[in-house]
Order: C-alpha cells, then structure tokens, then sequence
C-alpha cells in the first residue's frame, strides 16, 4: 500500500533514531555542556522498534535508516539491524561517525544492512579532535576502508562545512571522488541546539560549495533525486559521486519522504517541527498492532507541508541532532 501525506507526498522512509547517545560531541551538532540522556526504559526496546516498523511496512514503508545518537553505541546493534530487516524493508542504511565501524563492518553487512553513511568533517587527525571533541580520524579512515570490503556501498561520507572550521577542505573532500567510488555529500549547516554555533554567515552555501568544486573539473548532473534530498553531481573523469544537501537554500521540502522515530518511541514528521506521535505510551499500555498502525497514520497525515527555517529561526523547534538522528 502507498501511503499519502495530505500534501500528496508519498512517505515511504522511516528514520529510526536507536539511541541518544554519542561517543562524540561535535560542535555543531550538541551544546557543550552535552544534553540530558533518556534513562534506559525511556528507550524502546528492540521489540517495540520493530513493531513500529512492522506496522509501517503495512502502509507502504520501503526505506529505513538507523540512526542516533551513535546507533553502533546501542547494544546487539547487529540484532536488531536483522530483526528491521526481516519486516521486509527494502533497503537498510545506519548513520554513523564509524568510530565503532570498523570491526563491526562485515556483521552489519551479514545481518542484512545495505550500506552506511559516515559523517567526517576533516581530513586532518588535530582539527578532527577539536570537532568531535577527542575523536580520533585514524579509527574513521579505516571504518571507510573496511565498510567498503564489506560491501556497504557506496560509502557516503556526510560533510558539514562550517565557515573558519572545515570549509577550506571542500575542494580536497571533493577530489576523493577521482580515485574512489565514494559519494561525498555535503550538508548545509543547519541551526541545531548547539550554544549559540550557528550563525548564518558560518553556514556555507550549497551554491558556494558547487563554485569551490567546479575549479576541479566540470560537473555533471546525475539523476534529479535520488528519492532523498541530495542533488547529485560526477566531476568529469571522477569515479565518485558529489551529493549537495541544502535544507536552508533549497526548500526541498516538496520531495520530502520520510518521517522519524526517536529513541524514546516518538514520530516526529519533520526534523523542523516540534510535532510529534506517541508510540511507546500506547504500546506499553497493550495497543493493538490495527492502533499502532493507525497512530502511524496519523503521523502521516500531519506532516507540515514545509519547514520555516529561511522565515523565522526561531520557529524550529530545535533539538540537538543527536536526539533526532539528522
Ligand atoms: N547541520 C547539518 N548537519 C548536521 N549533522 C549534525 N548536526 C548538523 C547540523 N547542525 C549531520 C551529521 C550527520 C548527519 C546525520 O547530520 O554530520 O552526518
Ligand atoms: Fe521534510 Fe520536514 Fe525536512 Fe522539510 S524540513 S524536508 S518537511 S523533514
């Protein structure tokens, strides 16, 4: 079945946040004095998770991402990654800063995992401890090898350029795409729950990131979407692929597809707004699997038609990313 949104979208993507905590602490992404954690029963169990994800496999779901928090922080990450794929979902991605990749790579594969996202902001081991707050790069680079022997692929690596933090590597992230089949996406800063990080004028434009490659080679388009929000590019000679993501620049709202659960069993169906669905009361109050698909349903239809970042900042409701998953 296909499902609808009352904007006619169709909502066949679910973004599963498994766990709200990080083994880092990226500037951009959680205030420094770090954020309340949920208590352990506040988070679904791997049952509930899967419930949910059974009954909105019901009404059309195709597409799935782990996410967190860290996902790979959660215990059984690799259990539960089999358990969501045998609901029948298509297609499985996880999310991760691939600090906990590397030995678990060919696991996740097994278990049914179709490929990863990793996000890295730098190419260089210093300026990588100062954003991730301790983390180390070497441990990344080798989860980057490692998940694409084990078949995850393509490996997408996640860039969030920052101006006066990371900005000048836009040029040296793109030219990974000439010697390896990486899709290197580049995310446009987003205000997020973060002390005060986001300013405007640190946010690098997508269309300044499209200018600071094209010295490198000419830039093909790819197909018009992908099914998500990236507009994809090849440098002419390049075995990679450029994804461009500009949730402030580009209302790619009208493509929108997905909805999220949060750890602590809620559906938010925009990253934007503080609308969200109740899952885990219900369920643990004995609902039904009809009632939990109709709560999904719900969730559905109440789907802002677009977010009003560009209009009014403060209208977000603005959790760190951590909590929501990205
Ligand atoms: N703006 C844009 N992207 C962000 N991410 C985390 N915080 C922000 C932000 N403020 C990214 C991470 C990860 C993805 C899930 O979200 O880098 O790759
Ligand atoms: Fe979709 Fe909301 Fe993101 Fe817009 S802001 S693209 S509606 S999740």
């Amino acid at each position: 079945m296909t499902m609808r949104d009352s904007y006619s979208r169709r909502i066949d993507y679910l973004r599963i946040s498994v766990t709200d905590r990080c083994n880092l602490k990226c500037v951009y992404c959680m205030p420094s004095g770090g954020v309340r954690h949920l208590r352990e029963n506040e988070v679904l169990t791997d049952e509930e998770i899967v419930r949910i994800v059974r009954a909105a496999c019901r009404h059309g779901l195709r597409k799935a991402r782990i996410t967190g928090g860290e996902p790979l922080m959660r215990k059984h990450i690799t259990g539960l990654v089999a358990s969501i794929k045998e609901t029948g979902v298509h297609e499985l991605g996880l999310t991760t800063n691939g600090i906990m990749l590397s030995g678990l790579a060919g696991e996740l594969k097994n278990a049914g995992l179709d490929r990863v996202n990793i996000s890295l902001d730098t190419m260089n081991p210093g300026r990588y401890r100062a954003i991730t707050n301790g983390g180390s790069l070497d441990r990344v680079w080798k989860a980057v090898e490692d998940a694409g022997r084990a078949g995850l692929s393509p490996v997408k690596i996640n860039v969030v350029p920052v101006r006066g933090l990371n900005d000048d590597e836009i040029p040296a992230f793109a030219s990974l795409t000439f010697e390896n089949d990486y899709h290197i996406r580049f995310i446009e800063f987003m205000p997020a729950a973060c002390d005060g990080t986001w300013k405007r004028d640190k946010c690098v434009s997508s269309a300044e990131v499209i200018n600071r490659i094209s010295v490198l080679g000419s830039l093909e388009r790819l197909e018009f979407r992908g099914g998500g929000p990236s507009r994809n590019f090849r440098i002419k000679g390049a075995r990679g692929v450029i994804g461009i993501i500009s949730p402030l620049s580009d209302h790619f709202c009208t493509f929108c597809n997905r909805l999220r659960l949060t750890a602590d069993g809620k559906i938010r169906p925009c990253l934007f707004s503080g609308i969200n669905v109740d899952m885990k009361t219900p369920m643990r109050n004995g609902a039904s699997d009809r009632e939990l698909e109709r709560l999904f349903c719900r969730a559905v239809k109440l789907k802002p038609r677009r977010h009003l970042l560009n209009e009014d900042i403060t209208s977000g409701h603005l959790k760190a990313m951590s909590e929501i998953g990205g």
